[in-house]
Parts: C-alpha cells; sequence; structure tokens
C-alpha cells in the first residue's frame, strides 16, 4: 500500500490558517487532519465544525476529521464532507458505534475507526467490515506534544496482522501521536499507512512545510 501524510491542523500557527493550508497544498500532504474534542471524552476543546467545513470550502486535500466526542452520531451530520474524506469516531466514546459507522458510510464519507492505547486490537474484528481505516493511538488522545506510548510498534503490527487475517489488508492504518522521523519509520515497518504528522515532525522550528513533509516522506 503507498504511504499518506495526514497534516494536523490543530498544530499549524492558527492565526495564518489560510496560508498554512497553501502552504500544505505546495507541500503535497495528502490529508488535512482535524482534531475535534469535546472537553468530556478527552481534556481539551480544540477544533470544531464550522472550521472543518469552513477548510473544505478553501481546499480539495481530503480531509481526515477525527472526533475526540462522546456520543459523535449527534454531530455527524453537522459537517459538509465527500467521498474523499474520512470522519473517524472512537471505539470507547460510543456504545453503538457499529450504527454509528454505517451512519457515516451512508451519508457517502469514509469511515474510520479510532482506538485508545489501552483498547486491544481485537476489537477491530467484528467492524472490519464496516470501516474504511482504523486509526491507532499512539499516544492518549487530547495534546500534541506527548511521547509515544510503549506499545505502539507492537499493537500496529498486530493491527496489521489482525487485517490481514481478515482478508482486510486493503484497509490503511493511522497513527496518530508523535510521529516523529524516528517513530514514523518504525511504524512504516510495522505495517502503517497514513501518518498524523503534527510538532513532532511536520509543524517544526526551522523548516518549512514543504521541507519538512519532503524529510518525513524520505524515512518511510
Ligand atoms: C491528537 C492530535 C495530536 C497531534 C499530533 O489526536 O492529532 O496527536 O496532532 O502531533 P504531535 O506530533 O505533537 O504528537
Ligand atoms: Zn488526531
Amino acid at each position: 500500500m503507498n504511504k499518506f501524510l495526514s497534516a494536523s491542523l490543530m498544530c499549524a500557527d492558527l492565526t495564518k490558517l489560510y496560508d498554512s493550508v497553501k502552504e500544505l497544498e505546495n507541500a503535497g500532504v495528502d490529508y488535512l487532519h482535524l482534531d475535534i474534542m469535546d472537553g468530556s471524552f478527552v481534556p481539551n476543546i480544540t477544533l470544531g465544525f464550522d472550521l472543518v467545513n469552513a477548510i473544505k470550502s478553501i481546499t480539495d486535500i481530503p480531509l481526515d476529521v477525527h472526533m475526540m466526542v462522546n456520543e459523535p452520531s449527534r454531530f455527524i451530520d453537522r459537517m459538509k464532507l465527500d467521498k474523499n474524506d474520512y470522519l473517524c469516531v472512537h471505539y470507547e466514546s460510543d456504545v453503538h458505534v457499529h450504527r454509528t459507522l454505517a451512519q457515516i458510510k451512508d451519508r457517502g464519507v469514509k469511515a474510520g475507526l479510532a482506538i485508545n492505547p489501552q483498547t486491544p486490537v481485537e476489537c477491530l474484528r467484528y467492524l472490519a467490515d464496516y470501516i474504511d481505516m482504523a486509526l491507532i493511538m499512539t499516544v492518549s488522545p487530547g495534546f500534541a506534544g506527548q511521547k509515544l506510548f510503549v506499545g505502539a510498534e507492537r499493537k500496529t503490527k498486530d493491527a496489521r496482522e489482525l487485517l490481514n487475517s481478515l482478508d482486510c489488508s486493503s484497509i490503511p492504518i493511522e497513527v496518530d501521536g508523535n510521529i516523529s522521523l524516528e517513530n514514523g519509520r518504525k511504524l512504516s515497518r510495522c505495517g502503517a499507512d497514513i501518518f498524523v504528522l503534527g510538532t513532532s515532525s511536520l509543524f517544526v522550528k526551522d523548516k518549512n512545510l514543504a521541507q519538512a513533509a519532503a524529510d518525513f516522506r524520505a524515512v518511510l
């Protein structure tokens, strides 16, 4: 499978978001990752639905929306997404996540299922037929600038093996949190396909976005 870069907009300069998006277009990133939080499922609040729609209106880069909110089904209809975009919900945030995944696909959007570090990959087994992407959190969600959790490589490998064993080798695995060049290289070898790039590799001092994206691609 090809490897894809997803730029985490919460880590961009929020005072110059339009410019950053245009710079990311030139840098050739594959997705824009938008973190939606509710201050309850995770102890932080970042980007919101209106911003998702505003970003959608200024770029053709597909969006990769990561919802860290309780009962995400309440909000699926608030975003104007299309068949090229991912809408990702957390396994832990929704008692009826199977129904929510179907709701996302009914809207013609690609459905992603995210799992926290402590959640076993086994929960993907009976949901694999309903997802277009599995998001393995490599830190506890909520904040940029954290450290990769120790089991991240093992878990990515386990997830890839499970999906392959289910004849779902075409479902990409996304990794999110502390994806530095070094961690990206390792996780790529474990079977990760989409890399959420934040403060650990893309939005860094002394490097423009195009250079940082190129440097990351070079290690995959
Ligand atoms: C949370 C966010 C963060 C962040 C990643 O879901 O997606 O993980 O953007 O960036 P760093 O590199 O700071 O962990
Ligand atoms: Zn995220």
